[in-house]
């Protein structure tokens, strides 16, 4: 059953009208695209390293901020904080970079958060494809990196993170970034064509994977903080893009809560699929860690599959996981029989809080 919807472009076509799985495939396109748009991006005013960080965005465009924190944690200089809410903390202000972020440039918290940041002195750089954000940006003189339209958010990551990435490496917050940027494309590209829809299900893990957890609920655990907001992207992934509920987790803390919880009734356990994200730099001790959860805890569910990252810089290896959770849920999507592009939930929210508005 898998192979005929899997391996059939035929069905492709049916099952998802809209291309998402070519939009994903887009991604080491957008990488690059998204890298020189920030490049040749205009600079707050006085250019020096900022002494925090700051990025303003929710679900599709807020995921870029967690993929910030992670990378710089190792780099040590620089707080960044992430701010998926209406308002952003007090100590905010002169020395920060905020960067708001909103691929429709409408998203009402998104917008709320850029004018208190604002308010409070910091210097903000605006990431859209048009909306209220490009017109308060340009109403303020604050730098917009503008993207193309036409997009689903998620579907957009390339374009909205890199440009954060390429601004930061200017103003010096970030070294030697460049090798980086270029191993990430050849990692993602290389990654494409072995994951893509004309590799067929007996050797494409992805479609494998997907298969697996059909009729499941995924569970994606990070073995490392750098994958934390790849385990997160799995998530968001299987839920906008496969329309299923999904769980996700990071090593070590769920050691310290969510392994009890492993404890549910047999037939319970059995609902759940794990995904352990894996990376090759991972600490031996993490290892250990991952080896001991499995034995008490995670043997209990209905299956487990390893996912390692590939590529050595942290870039590739954080976007090779990111990629292959996005592959697998637009095939479930495919398994399932639903057309992963729109998310008429979230569209039909936005609305109704738009009358709320109004009245
Ligand atoms: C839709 C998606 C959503 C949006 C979110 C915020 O593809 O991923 O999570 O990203 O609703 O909207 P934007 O990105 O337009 O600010």
């Amino acid at each position: 059953m898998a192979r005929e919807i899997l391996d059939d472009p035929v069905v492709r076509k049916v099952r998802d009208p809209q291309d998402m799985l070519d939009l994903v495939l887009g991604l080491p396109d957008q990488v690059l695209a998204g890298w020189e748009a920030g490049k040749e991006a205009e600079l707050p005013p006085h250019p020096s390293p900022p002494s925090a960080v700051a990025v303003l965005g929710m679900g599709g465009s807020g995921i870029g901020g967690d993929l910030l924190r992670t990378l710089l944690a190792g780099e040590g200089r620089i707080p960044v904080v992430v701010v998926k809410d209406y308002k952003v903390p007090r100590w905010i202000g002169p020395g920060t970079l905020a960067f708001a972020v909103s691929y429709s440039g409408n998203t009402e918290e998104t917008l709320a958060a850029y004018q208190m940041a604002r308010d409070q002195g910091a210097s903000p750089v605006a990431i859209t494809s048009g909306g209220k954000l490009a017109e308060m940006a340009q109403r303020d003189g604050v730098p917009l990196v503008r993207i193309p339209p036409g997009f689903p958010p998620r579907a957009a990551l390339g374009y909205l993170f890199f440009p954060m990435l390429a601004v930061l490496h200017r103003l010096g917050a970030l070294k030697n970034l460049e090798e980086g940027v270029r191993e990430c494309v050849e990692v993602l590209r290389s990654l494409g064509d072995r994951l893509g829809p004309s590799a067929p299900v007996d050797r494409n893990p992805a479609k494998q994977l997907a298969t697996r957890l059909l009729g499941r609920i995924p569970v994606v655990y990070a073995a490392t903080s750098l994958l934390e907001p790849a385990a997160l992207r799995w998530k968001c992934q299987f839920n906008e893009n496969s329309k299923v509920l999904a769980l996700w987790n990071v090593f070590p803390e769920l050691n310290h809560n969510e392994t009890v919880g492993w404890g549910v009734e047999e037939e319970l356990a059995q609902i759940f699929q794990v995904v352990l994200l894996r990376d090759r730099e991972e600490e031996p001790r993490i290892a250990q860690r991952v080896a001991i959860t499995v034995d008490l805890a995670l043997h209990r569910a209905r299956g487990l599959h390893e996912v390692w990252t590939e590529g050595y810089g942290k870039l590739a290896r954080l976007f090779s996981a990111i990629l292959f959770g996005d592959l697998t849920s637009v095939y479930l999507a495919y398994l399932r029989g639903v057309d992963p592009t729109p998310v008429p939930v979230i569209e039909e929210l936005k609305r109704r809080l738009g009358e709320e508005e109004r009245s």
